[in-house]
């Protein structure tokens, strides 16, 4: 043999050798990253089994999965990974990460033909960064003040009307309430006390508009998408007319309405007329249906827990003895144990049931239980308010409405940690309206307990879990009758 021919003998070698070498180490580490793949939920028939397991409850199934899965496990759903990270020793990462890893854009795009063009989901980071810093501004302290004195005006008009003892539908007559509140911080005077009808009922159309078909295909054409397409054109003519009145006739209104018009970006330009009606629609869809389930829960809770009726009513004589009848947004914050009843209903029933975030990074983390998981770029992320609400571990009697679990000495959400309570979601897109949410509450229970009795005289509500944002089925009907709270 010559040396030429050794020398291409030798280097063959080399060469297969190398690539033997380089195919185990791949097959070490793939299995090796494999092994650290969360668990995958059983689901059968193969390929489908994932989404009707999903579709039958996402609670249903993370309250079968988590006792055999632990904190983190994987559900395919189709050609979708969904990965769910249930309690707040895994959650961190999902509410903290920078939008560069886990964004929001992709799993919440259905909201873009209801908002239209322009914002929140249909712009980028960078743009929906700077709208979301108007909404922070459009609910400042200085200007939920004002708010607040027009929600206690609202809750006093409405309840006037009713006799002096009757039986109405507590979650009709709330939702009804909350609408006209809205209207009138958020949508301005215009809209509250001319367009009223009109705008509800455009509204009405926009949210019929969002069904669970719609997420998977928002723009399909059925009757629903075309009139909430239509209801979206007529609100924004309603809206661009009535900016333009505002700006022609130099007026300004303290609403949320005027803070958008006046909102400005980093570069100087000014919010467009069809932003504006967008970023509005996006604070009622946010704002409306959580605020007036939460309100129902609460009246539906302290109805059937006269130990804490009885202590939401002596704080309420406690403020009176103090204030008078006087209501204001610092008077409200004063009222603890109302604020702790609303907040135990919210912890039972979240109306946001499933947070989502699209992973662009591949990210590891460990679980309570001590695995460690490799989750790869691509996956779908998820934490259940729902579920990991009622975690054992993080609250006692989880199932138990107790108010007294966020009192000084207990304070249960805070003992385990940030995400403990994630009725508002947490981290980077923790909710801006909470204050507004829980002011707007409270203004109007603290008037149905200072003037009405109450008796729940239906069925303890059942939770309707088919709705986009899960509320209470069915009627809650009450007898009221008027009393006038007495303070020694
Ligand atoms: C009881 C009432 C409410 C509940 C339970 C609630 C719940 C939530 C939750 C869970 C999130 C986080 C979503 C996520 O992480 O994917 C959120 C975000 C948000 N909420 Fe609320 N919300 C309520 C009332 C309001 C109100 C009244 C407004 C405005 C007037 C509002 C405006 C917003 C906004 C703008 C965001 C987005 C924040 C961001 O992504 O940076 N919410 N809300």
């Amino acid at each position: 043999m010559t040396d030429d021919n050794n020398t291409y003998l030798n280097g063959g070698l080399i060469l297969v050798v190398t690539l033997l070498v380089a195919k185990l180490i791949s097959t070490l580490v793939m299995r090796r990253s494999k092994g650290r793949l969360p668990p995958v939920v059983k689901a059968w028939p193969p390929l489908v089994g994932g989404l009707m397991r999903f579709l039958s409850g996402p609670v249903v199934m993370l309250k079968e999965e988590y006792p055999k899965l632990g904190s983190v496990f994987t559900l395919k759903l189709l050609t979708k990974n969904i990965t769910f990270f249930i309690g707040p020793e895994v959650s961190a990462h999902f509410f903290k990460a920078p939008e560069s890893d886990l964004s929001q854009q992709e799993v919440y795009q259905f909201n873009v033909p209801t908002f239209g063009p322009g914002v929140v989901f249909d712009v980028d980071y960078s743009i929906r960064q700077e709208q979301f810093r108007f909404f922070t501004e459009s609910l400042r302290v200085n200007k939920l003040r004002g708010y607040v004195d027009q929600m206690v005006v609202e809750a006093q008009e409405y309840f006037s009307k009713w006799g002096d003892t009757g039986e109405v539908d507590l979650k009709y007559e709330l939702e009804h309430l909350i609408i006209l509140t809205a209207s009138r911080c958020l949508l301005g005077e215009e809209v509250r006390n001319k367009l009223f009808d009109d705008v509800s009922a455009l509204f009405h159309d926009l949210d019929n508009g969002m069904l669970p078909i719609s997420v998977l295909a928002p723009n399909l054409p059925i009757p629903a998408h075309r009139r909430r397409d239509k209801a979206r054109k007529k609100l924004a003519a309603i809206f661009a007319s009535i900016i333009d009145s505002r700006r022609q006739s130099g007026k300004s209104e303290h609403d949320m309405l005027q803070c958008f018009i006046d909102s400005k970006y980093k570069d100087g330009r000014p919010t467009t007329k069809d932003e504006v009606t967008g970023l509005l629609i996006a604070a009622l869809f946010a704002g409306q249906h959580t605020s007036s389930i939460t309100s129902t829960w609460t009246g539906a809770y302290l109805l059937t827990n006269p130990q804490f009726m009885s202590q939401v009513v002596d704080e309420q004589k406690n403020i009176l003895k103090q204030h008078g009848d006087k209501v204001d947004h610092d008077i409200l914050s004063e009222m603890e144990v109302l604020y702790r009843c609303i907040k135990e209903a919210l912890r039972l029933h979240p109306p946001l049931i499933m947070l989502l975030r699209q992973s662009h990074a591949d990210f590891s983390v460990t679980t309570r239980e001590g695995n460690e998981y490799d989750i790869p770029k691509g996956h779908i992320v998820a934490t259940s308010p729902a579920f990991a609400n009622r975690l054992p571990h993080i609250y006692k009697d989880p199932d138990t409405y107790d108010p007294d679990r966020f009192a000084p000495g207990r304070e249960e959400d805070k003992a385990s940690g940030a995400f403990s309570y994630i009725s508002f979601g947490g981290g980077r897109h923790g909710c801006l309206g909470e204050p507004f949410a829980y002011l707007q509450i409270k203004a109007i229970w603290s008037h149905l307990l200072r003037n009405f009795e109450f008796e729940l005289i239906s069925p303890f509500p059942e939770i309707d879990w088919n709705a986009m944002v899960v509320g209470v089925k069915g009627k809650v009907m009450v007898r009221y009758k008027r009393r006038q709270l007495l303070v020694e």
